[in-house]
């Protein structure tokens, strides 16, 4: 077929349940059985009432069926009371830490459970990270899919475990958020969401991939995306959910739309979309039923929508002792209503742990980090300070405003009536950010902002404070007596729109400003994406830069353990900071609906594969900081890199195995295993990210396959093992339609920098 295009795949293959899914699909048959026609077409939701949940399914009283409770998003329960906000999903890419990925998880989803939230719409694996500018990078993990894959198991694996179900969205190629939906353009023309047009080889090896692992964690729910996919809408895509998702990769859960994504009935029905959300729109409902009753829809397909629904619902075990639906989510904030605390004391331990390890330091001279009891210590920066709760330029508005769509800045010029200095879709500068902004942030019961965190601190030490957060300027003056200047300055993003910059003039202005006066300059960037440092790093008063993301509630407090060396830095960058913009290509930017296609934008990935650090290899582009890097307060040395087969694995060309969720069965199993050691060769307690990267015959000079952080006392040596999977080492096989093991020699290099070993197949 031709580029762009999506083959037709029908009819829907009915979930039949293997595996795991045995008893839960045999309950399911059992109630479906007893649905009358009415009940089985009754997908609508009385969004927004009668709860606060972004979805609802009703309940089937008479056959104890209690309905469903659908409710954002990826860092903690959205748009209520007494929960706790969790670092967002670039943090906990930026931390590397497996173990931490399903704690927080785990905690987060008894969360969601307490709250009485069936489904929580998380995590996010797409947008992966291709255009840099992309507006909700930060709620997914990392722009390279073993990183992102490896965090949404975990992530899958630590919500799923309290009973909650995970939607991992949004399936699949929603890597920008400018047209994301159809929109009527100036002249009055529909214009129509954008088309993702992704050829076979890379939705496989990049896009897909992260899904695939999340289905094999077990993901109950699948949501499908806003954006076309090679021109045919992502919940009306047959390819991708009758072919790819329910075929190829066995899911025997069930597909939600994104919120207004479904754009047919009958064809989205035979398509593969099993639940339309917030309500049908109209395509399904009683159209829905006179589709089955003239033929147009198979009953079939009517029932295999409710089995798969139900099955879940058994299969996360929500028919015994779950909390009522929304039961914590109630529908008006503001109004009286009964308190559901959802937070529990054994989370904050978690949500400290994931705040301190997301953070990187990327440059530290004369040691200036830690800091050593400083007398003076002078603070600059809107970005230090706490922002009002309801303030949506931060994140927080998520009590109050739901954006689902449009411009934010637009919103925010009306919420506030006043222009901003600057886009909010560049530097929110009411104050820190947390998160990034839209369906993604909630509003947690507190937050340490940077300026509490200090300030406690220095009633612990009788420090002298400075400090000076005004946003009109940056003509702010340094007190010569300060033993170092931190300046706070961040870079927002949010769903809805694009951001507008990888770094904007008034921050690094403020930057230099302080340099010039404060030879000890500190710079803290809260970052919900890729930020550029070009514009001051090279100034020679600028000592020590961290890239501080979105930690969560608990950012102030994590910074000033890492500021002061109560804990030492072990974040790595879960993407590449390039030193331009250019270095970024053709995917700096959004694609825009241009001509021919004014009216249906097209965004070709004609780059394959090769986005992030494998455009940057392959170009021989030399980042400002490299994909995985990241300074301690101690150094590692590695040695004796070792590679050995696993006997009596089959080294079969294909796969030959049975497709449970999420692939063939054999595409897991271990072929090879790395060892290397680790030496802590410093001073202090620290923890490293052993990171493993593969050549793989005809691929990129190298693919991160492997990784695992580890703490390590001074002068201690520790083993660390990576299993390589059939999956990990194959190339997807375009004429074939399977992952191919290749045979030649394959290069295997660690990051820090034990070079290159080869291995044949
Ligand atoms: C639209 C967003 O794209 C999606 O991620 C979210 O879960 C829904 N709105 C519901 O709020």
């Amino acid at each position: 077929y031709f580029y762009g295009q999506s083959p037709p795949v029908y009819p829907s293959p009915a979930g039949t349940g293997t595996g795991t899914w045995v008893a839960a699909y045999e309950k399911a048959a059992a109630l479906v059985a007893q649905m009358t026609l009415d009940e089985k077409v009754e997908h609508p939701t009385r969004f927004p009432a009668p709860n606060g949940c972004s979805g609802n399914i009703p309940a089937i009283t008479r056959l104890g069926f209690p309905g469903l409770c659908l409710q954002d998003a990826g860092n903690g329960v959205r748009g209520t009371d007494f929960v706790n906000g969790y670092p967002s999903g670039l943090h906990v890419g930026a931390s590397w830490n497996k173990d931490l990925a399903y704690q927080r998880a785990l905690a987060m989803g008894g969360e969601f459970r307490t709250k009485g939230v069936n489904i929580a719409l998380g995590p996010v694996v797409g947008p992966l990270g291709r255009v840099s500018l992309s507006g909700r990078n930060w709620e997914g993990f990392s722009n390279d899919p073993y990183l992102c894959g490896s965090l949404a198991f975990e992530t899958v694996s630590g919500i799923q475990a309290n009973g909650v179900m995970t939607s991992t969205k949004h399936f699949i190629g929603n890597e920008q958020e400018t047209n994301r939906n159809p929109m009527t353009n100036a002249a009055g023309q529909y214009v129509e969401s954008v088309s993702s047009n992704i050829d076979d080889k890379t939705l496989h090896e990049l896009y897909l991939w992260p899904f695939q692992d999340a289905l094999h964690a077990g993901t109950g729910n699948i949501m499908c995306s806003y954006n076309r996919l090679n021109n045919s809408h992502g919940c009306g895509n047959s390819k991708i959910l009758n072919g790819i998702l329910k075929t190829e990769l066995g899911f025997p859960g069930f597909v939600v739309s994104d919120w207004y994504a479904q754009h047919s009935g009958v064809g989205t029905a035979l398509a593969g979309l099993d639940m339309a959300m917030p309500d049908s729109e109209g395509f399904w409902g009683s159209n829905l039923t006179a589709a089955i009753n003239n033929g147009s829809v198979p009953l079939s397909r009517l029932d295999d929508m409710a089995t798969r629904i139900i099955a879940s619902w058994y299969q996360l075990g929500q028919d015994k002792d779950y909390p009522t639906p929304g039961v914590g989510m109630p529908a008006d904030l503001f109004a009286p209503h009964v308190a559901v605390d959802a937070r529990k004391p054994s989370s904050k331990t978690t949500l400290l742990q994931g705040a301190i390890e997301g953070h990187v330091l990327v440059k530290n001279t004369n040691n200036a980090l830690p800091l050593k009891s400083p007398k003076l210590l002078s603070l600059y920066g809107y970005d230090a300070k706490v922002p009002d709760q309801n303030d949506p330029t931060t994140g927080f508005g998520s009590w109050t405003l739901g954006w689902e769509s449009g411009n934010i800045d637009e919103a925010l010029a009306g919420f506030y009536g006043v222009p901003q200095v600057l886009p909010i879709s560049q530097a929110a500068l009411n104050g820190t950010i947390i998160s990034g902004g839209g369906s993604g942030a909630n509003s947690p019961a507190y937050i340490s902002a940077p300026f509490d965190a200090l300030s406690e601190r220095a009633y612990q030490d009788d420090t002298n404070l400075f400090w000076d957060f005004i946003t009109v300027n940056s003509t702010s003056s340094v007190d010569g007596g300060s033993d170092a200047c931190l300046v706070f300055i961040n870079a927002m993003a949010s769903e809805g729109i694009d951001r507008s910059g990888l770094h904007d003039d008034f921050s690094d202005a403020l930057v230099n400003n302080i340099a010039d006066q404060c030879n000890n300059t500190i710079v803290v960037i809260h970052n919900a994406g890729v930020r550029l440092v070009d514009q001051f790093i090279d100034h020679p008063n600028v000592t020590a830069l961290i890239f501080a993301h979105v930690p969560g509630q608990d950012s102030g407090r994590a910074l000033v353990s890492l500021l002061y060396g109560d804990t030492a830095p072990s974040g790595k960058l879960p993407y590449s900071v390039p030193k331009n913009e250019s270095d970024f290509g053709t995917i700096l930017n959004p694609a825009l609906p241009e001509a021919p296609y004014t009216l249906f934008p097209q965004a070709d990935f004609t780059e394959g594969v090769y986005i992030d650090y494998r455009a940057f290899d392959a170009q021989n582009i030399t980042p400002r900081y490299e994909f995985g890097f990241g300074l301690s307060y101690t150094t590692f040395s590695y040695s004796s890199l070792a590679i050995s087969t696993i006997s009596g694995v089959s080294l079969a060309t294909y796969p030959t195995g049975a497709i449970l969720q999420g692939g063939q069965e054999d595409l897991w199993d271990v072929i090879a295993r790395v060892t290397a050691d680790v030496k802590n060769t410093g001073t202090v307690d620290g923890a490293e990210v052993a990171q493993l990267y593969v050549a793989i015959p005809g691929g990129p000079v190298r693919q991160l396959r492997g990784f695992s952080k580890v703490d390590i006392t001074p002068g201690a040596t520790v083993s660390v093992s990576f299993d390589l999977t059939r999956r990990d080492l194959s190339e997807w096989d375009v004429a074939a339609q399977k992952w191919k093991l290749q045979s030649g020699s394959y290069g295997i290099s660690m990051l820090e920098k034990v070079r290159v070993m080869s291995y044949e197949i």
